[in-house]
């Protein structure tokens, strides 16, 4: 299977798991103050089912979708509107990462691997545009 199918699958899995988005922003926004922070003001119930599109974006782009949605991602997170650094996607791959070792009962080593690829490449294409 492919590393994108893989991921696939992991994801509907998690998806599926009723505290999968609680508990990445739990570990998400208790990784770093200036994270925290960035999310002072946010409707966290409404930015949940934002970020279940978001990684879905991530892994359609990972098995060839164009990267308009990603482009325009790395426009709102950019220097001039969000403001989201690039170092700080790392903290959000690492959480991320945690947050579906922990809910992906068959999840693995080369699911992990999958993941970390899948996501770094569209990761890349959101940093681009800060
Ligand atoms: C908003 C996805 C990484 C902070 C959003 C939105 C999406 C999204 C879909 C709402 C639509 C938009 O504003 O464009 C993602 C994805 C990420 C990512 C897929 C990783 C690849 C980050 C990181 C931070 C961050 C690392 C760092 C703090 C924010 C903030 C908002 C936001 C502050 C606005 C919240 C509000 O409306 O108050 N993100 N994001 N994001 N994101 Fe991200």
């Amino acid at each position: 299977m492919s590393p994108a199918d893989l991921v696939m699958q992991s994801y509907g899995r998690c998806c599926a798991s009723p505290t999968f988005f609680d508990d990445f922003y739990r570990s998400f926004l208790d990784s770093s103050p200036q994270i925290r922070a960035k999310f002072a003001e946010t409707d966290m119930p409404a930015q949940k089912l934002l970020l279940r599109q978001g990684i879905l974006n991530l892994v359609m782009y990972a098995r060839g979708m164009s990267d308009s949605k990603l482009r325009a991602l790395g426009e709102s997170h950019s220097r001039g509107r969000l403001d989201i650094r690039p170092e700080l996607y790392d903290l959000w791959l690492d959480a991320l990462l945690l947050t579906v070792s922990g809910h992906d009962k068959q999840f693995n080593e080369s699911i992990r691997s999958a993941w970390r690829e899948v996501l770094n490449k569209g990761i890349s294409v959101i940093k681009a545009g800060y």
